[in-house]
């Protein structure tokens, strides 16, 4: 079921992605199983966020485990969910200790593959994008939007690869998001973390979750394919929560 990211010469890392885990604590071994079988199919795995269920720091010592039986790199971004009990440094320690690259400040090149990554944040797209006007808390919430899209760019800048992903929990597109209410379009992404997407021609596939009722398929305003990976758009789609891409 490997779809092809965009055509380009050499040869191809099999990227494996799958978003919104949602481990929780009653959960025995969630992914052991999974992670094997995409140890075996996959160069890489790359995790969009909603990692744990509410952040708490049991629900990721049972994801580590299931990243210890993992055979290939194992990267990704937090999601929304993984800040819930106010942690999400705890949630990103225990992960790391497990071998995981959590993306946030800092690029990873694996066999000659870029991958820049953020959680993102929510705002809007077109004419329902929050603008930075007015009450201070209205302008911070902009921020912080701005800021993660600032990141990104940072990231994606330092990769000297010819081709990259950008990894988000959040989406970039309004596209991916068809098939939830269009009225909580702005709290699914933001149009602002596509700028940096769409500066750079390396980058060859945009992979991101959180919307669980999306669409799986979009296109940057430049033309870059993007991924909506949350496991409820996969399983019905693939019969499977996650989706090789080839990059
Ligand atoms: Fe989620
Ligand atoms: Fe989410």
């Amino acid at each position: 079921m490997a779809s092809s990211a965009e055509t380009v010469p050499g040869p191809k890392l099999r990227v494996a992605a799958i978003g919104d885990l949602h481990v929780q604590e009653t959960d025995s071994a969630p992914y052991r199983e999974l992670f094997t079988e995409i140890s075996g199919t996959a160069d890489v795995l790359v995790l969009c966020g909603d990692l744990t269920n509410f952040g708490k720091t049991g629900e990721a010592e049972i994801l580590a485990e299931d990243i210890r039986a993992c055979t290939v790199p194992v990267l990704g971004v937090l999601g929304n969910h993984d800040y819930e009990c106010g942690q999400p440094e705890k949630v990103c320690e225990i992960l790391s200790q497990a071998g995981m690259t959590v993306l946030d400040e800092q690029a990873v090149e694996i066999r000659g593959v870029g991958f820049a990554g953020v959680k993102g944040f929510l705002g809007g797209f077109g004419r329902g994008e929050l603008a930075p006007f007015g009450e201070p808390i209205v302008k911070a919430f902009v921020d912080e939007v701005m800021s993660e899209a600032r990141k990104l760019e940072n990231q994606l800048r330092t990769l000297r690869t010819d081709r990259s992903v950008a990894v988000l929990h959040y989406s970039p597109i309004a596209d991916t998001l068809e098939g939830e209410p269009e009225p909580i379009f702005q709290y699914l992404g933001s149009q602002r973390l596509c700028d940096p997407i769409d500066r750079f021609d390396h980058v060859k596939a945009v992979v991101h979750g959180h919307a669980h009722h999306g669409t799986y398929e979009g296109r940057t305003p430049r033309g870059t394919p993007v991924f909506n990976v949350a496991q409820f758009v996969l399983r019905p789609r693939f019969g499977k929560p996650y989706v090789v891409l080839e990059i």
